[in-house]
């Protein structure tokens, strides 16, 4: 047979052999198994979310695997080289302020050899609000989707006390406004603003990094950061030399928070690296060790990290992050640890304030597998359990981020200082209206954090919507926080007699106004707007 077109027939011949050989590539190809999405975050680092797949078909079931829950994969779907699907997960409400949310993911990739070029969109963000992610899913293999391992983990003693933070400690941490915006340069001109705002001569020291740094392990094992942070030495020194201190993150599990590396395995070598750096200040957060160890184990985790901070050779601050779990503030100390978290994060929004200030947002106790959570305790039942270099820590402030106003902040202040809370602004230094410096450097105010005395708060009165609490303070005088948590103004008094001052000369300020108020009869009285405060400091004589 002789062809009447040879380029035609050419071309159909080709057409043919692609066609089979997709038909042939497509029935062979079997997802089933597991899978990784890795995507270039653009500082040397990948996300990586791990999958478990089976195809039936045309559809994709399956999971998502390695993190502290399984989500279902839905409408998945596999079809002419293109695969599709969704996992919805669920915001845990005690580390977003109470209201949990779902967000859902989409994963579109095509087919090119044994990978797909895949595009991720929406979901799991986090604060920076990414847009699309592009990147590739390709096989991997059971072990590198689970997480490693539980470690021996040493029998609990007494870790000595490192005699640091004797008062609450005071400074800036870059998570509440910058997540994983975070670089060399912001933390060089948040430390020249810490300076050039008065904030320095306000009190603050510590410039801290929080997630989001961290970039892999070198051949020794070594940890090392990322392309956002080339020197972490030169970037220590820079911020010494300011006369201030600098701070670092990292967890316990293999990843932080935000999925990068961490410490397991690596703890005292980690310590050591840091303090070789220059590092002041470590926040340790649990995140993924929640994946490898049960909340039997934090004591024991927490306090391996301990003693390889004092071992490490600098005075290094010890903040621990795992949310109030267990009752922290009953072992926190012992475990050699400055400060612990009471609770999950914060967020800028009164709803978030009011319930970490005011509400049951620290949690009541030991999680026991299959039952329900015990009730959730408030920041001033467990005001006891924080000491003098051992404080409770109801997460960094928002003050001066937007979502709330200057009462608003002023309360968060007000109440984080009469808590005796460490002072970690959350906002861009480098850009402070008048009103938010106004308010972190208010030193009447911060003195009554950074009384010497460190003693707890008590409550004078609560009625509906209105709290009053008062802190002896050293010397003698007391402070006073006259709090309106309702929707309209309302009137807060405070008798002389429940202060135990009742018929003594007074001198009382108004923390706020900075200035005298006239005090006469047996209690004081002011009109409170919605969600502000009367901050107070009575002499008596
Ligand atoms: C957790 C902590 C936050 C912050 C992020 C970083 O959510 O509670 O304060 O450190 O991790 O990923």
């Amino acid at each position: 047979m002789t062809s009447k077109s040879p380029l035609l027939s050419r071309v159909l011949w080709c057409a043919l052999i692609v066609m089979l050989s997709a038909l042939f590539i497509h029935a062979q190809t079997d997802l089933t198994g597991f899978w990784v999405f890795k995507a270039p975050r653009g500082d040397g680092t990948f996300t990586e979310s791990y999958f478990e797949l089976k195809q039936s078909g045309e559809t994709i079931t399956g999971n998502t695997v390695g993190g502290r829950a399984q989500s279902p994969v839905n409408e998945g779907a596999f079809r002419d080289g293109k695969l599709r699907f969704a996992v919805s997960f669920t915001g845990r409400g005690g580390q977003k302020g109470g209201t949990p949310q779902t967000l859902t993911t989409t994963y579109e990739g095509t087919l090119q050899g044994d990978k797909f070029a895949m595009t991720m969109t929406g979901g799991r963000g986090g604060r920076a609000g990414r847009g699309p992610t592009t990147g590739e899913f390709q096989r991997t293999k059971a072990e590198a989707a689970m997480p490693p391992a539980k470690l021996p983990l040493p029998a609990l003693h007494d870790v000595r006390d490192n005699k640091l933070a004797r008062t609450p400690p005071m400074g800036w941490n870059s998570w509440n406004k910058f997540a994983g915006a975070i670089d060399d340069k912001a933390v060089r001109g948040i430390a020249d603003a810490m300076v050039s705002s008065g904030m320095k001569k306000a009190g603050y020291v510590y410039v801290n990094i929080d997630d989001t740094w961290e970039l892999g392990r070198d051949a020794n094992g070594n940890i090392t950061s990322n392309t956002k942070f080339p020197n972490m030495k030169a970037l220590a020194d820079y911020v010494h030399s300011k006369g201030l201190k600098i701070g670092i993150y990292s967890s316990p599990g293999p990843k932080t928070c935000a999925g990068y590396e961490a410490s397991y395995g690596h703890e005292a070598q980690d310590a050591k690296t840091f303090a070789a750096w220059g590092i002041d200040y470590l926040k340790y957060d649990w995140c993924s060790a929640g994946t490898i160890y049960t909340d039997a184990d934090l004591q024991a985790v927490y306090q391996k990290m301990g003693d390889a901070l004092l071992k490490a050779g600098r005075p290094i601050l010890y903040s621990l992050c795992q949310y109030g779990n267990n009752k922290v503030w009953e072992w926190g100390a012992k475990v050699g640890g400055n400060c612990w978290r009471t609770t999950g994060d914060i967020n800028d929004s009164w709803q978030s304030l009011d319930r970490i200030g005011f509400g049951t947002a620290v949690p009541g106790g030991i999680r026991k597998e299959g039952e329900p959570a015990p009730p959730g305790l408030t920041q001033y039942d467990i005001a006891q359990g924080a000491t003098v270099g051992h404080w409770n820590d109801p997460d960094m402030l928002e003050v001066g981020n937007g979502h709330m106003t200057t009462d608003e902040y002023k309360t968060h202040f007000s109440l984080w200082c009469l808590l005796r809370a460490p002072l970690l602004a959350g906002n861009d230094l480098r850009d402070m209206s008048d009103d938010t410096k106004s308010i972190l450097t208010n030193t009447d105010v911060i003195a009554i954090d950074q009384d010497p005395a460190g003693l707890p708060l008590k409550r004078v009165s609560q009625e509906g919507n209105t709290v009053v609490y008062m802190r002896p303070l050293k010397g003698g005088d007391i402070a006073v926080g006259m709090f309106n948590r309702g929707d309209r103004a309302a009137d807060i008094s405070v008798s002389w007699d429940s202060l135990g001052v009742a018929g003594k000369k007074l001198q009382v300020r108004d923390l706020w106004k900075h200035a005298a108020v006239t005090v006469s009869g047996d209690k004081y009285t002011a009109n409170v707007s919605t969600h502000a405060v009367v901050m107070l400091r009575v002499t008596a004589k």
